[in-house]
């Protein structure tokens, strides 16, 4: 082969060598075999070739061809199969990662509430304690200093269950969760803090009441409990509850038979604009007192050692005024467009990490 062709040669497979994409090595092709390519140009050349010369220049100039051409379709194979091996790589899918959780469920505004109470009234002290919906009469009313024939067994419209068979006691539909307050009393050893958040019944149904509803009891049983500690903690818990932190309080006095004094508890709002904290109107929110001290004796506790303070409020009312919800009947009405409306994401970082 004559130097031309010999040079041509090794200039071309180097600079194929040095091609690392095909873009590169595209370029070399169409210098080499395109339309202007340098080997092209020599094969057009041919003719001006001596006579003599021009067979074994012809001969010299397709093995050269054939060779290059060669070299050019491995090369492309090479760079199309790294290419390949590159997107897969960057594209590659680890199937063993877990899958990002998905919310799917909402939480309940009752929940939600009863899981803020936990939280705060957990930050002071409070156990958590439960009963069962169906009471007996004596713990639903008698201990708690509601006589048969007391005016508060109509006031709260009692459901009845009867009494099983051989036994005197009826039951009812807890009518408030103040029986839990004697079941704490009879099974714990004071001193202690309880909350009762859970399930109430009423025979009442309008716009503003429900045969079922909710209600978060609290009982504290101490040597030493006094009206200061009623008032601190109730005061503590409204402010924290509603997110007012100058939230006003009033204490008035008032009755309920299983406590003595009596206090209604009531927080300042704009009856206008529904704002928490704002205004000059008042609003009633819980019943509270301390505990009379013959319901201490109904349940094994000294009144001469013990005392302590009770309060009941309802759940669903201070979650319809803490997030403006107008109406008590999509509470238990299922309406995925209400619950997806008010409910929360038990994902969202203020669910998860919240001290409230
Ligand atoms: N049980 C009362 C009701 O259902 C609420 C209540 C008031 C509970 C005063 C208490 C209390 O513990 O001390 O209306």
């Amino acid at each position: 082969m004559s130097d031309d062709l010999d040079a041509l040669k090794h200039a071309t497979l180097a600079s194929l060598a040095e091609a690392t994409d095909l873009r590169a090595w595209d370029a070399i092709r169409v210098a080499v075999l395109g339309k202007s390519g340098s080997l092209t140009a020599l094969l057009k050349e041919l003719g001006k070739t001596a006579p003599e010369e021009r067979k074994a220049r012809g001969a010299a100039l397709n093995v050269l061809k054939t060779e290059l051409q060669a070299a050019i379709d491995a090369r492309q194979a090479e760079l199309e199969a790294a290419a390949l091996e590159a997107r897969l790589a960057a594209e590659r899918i680890d199937v063993t990662l877990p899958p990002q959780p998905r919310a799917q469920g909402l939480i309940h505004p009752i929940s939600r509430t009863m899981e803020e109470m936990a939280a705060i009234f957990g930050a002071m002290g409070f156990e958590i304690a439960e009963g069962p919906d169906i009471e007996d009469d004596w713990r639903n009313f008698g201990a708690l200093n509601i006589p048969a024939h007391h005016s508060a067994r109509e006031d709260m419209d009692t459901f009845y269950v009867p009494a099983p068979e051989g036994e005197a006691r009826r039951r009812v539909l807890r009518t408030h969760t103040s029986p839990v307050q004697v079941r704490s009393m009879l099974t714990r050893t004071p001193p202690f803090r309880v909350i009762v958040p859970g399930r109430t019944y009423r025979a009442d149904h309008d716009a503003t009441h429900s045969p079922m509803f909710h209600q978060c009891e609290g009982l504290v049983i101490g040597r030493d409990i006094t009206l200061g500690h009623l008032k601190g903690c109730l005061i503590d818990f409204l402010r924290a509850f509603f997110g007012v932190t100058d939230l006003p309080v009033r204490f008035r006095s008032s009755y309920f038979p299983f406590t003595e004094p009596s206090m209604e508890v009531d927080i300042g709002w704009s009856r206008k604009t529904g704002e928490i904290g704002g205004g000059t109107d008042w609003l009633e929110i819980l019943g509270s007192g301390m505990v009379q001290p013959k319901v201490l004796a109904n349940c094994g506790i000294d009144p001469r050692e013990f005392q302590g303070f009770a309060f009941g409020m309802g759940i669903e009312r201070v979650t319809m005024l803490k997030h403006g919800i107008p109406d008590l009947r999509p509470f238990y009405e299922s309406d995925l467009r209400w619950l997806r409306h008010y409910g929360f994401n038990p994902l969202s970082p203020a669910m998860l990490h919240e001290g409230v």
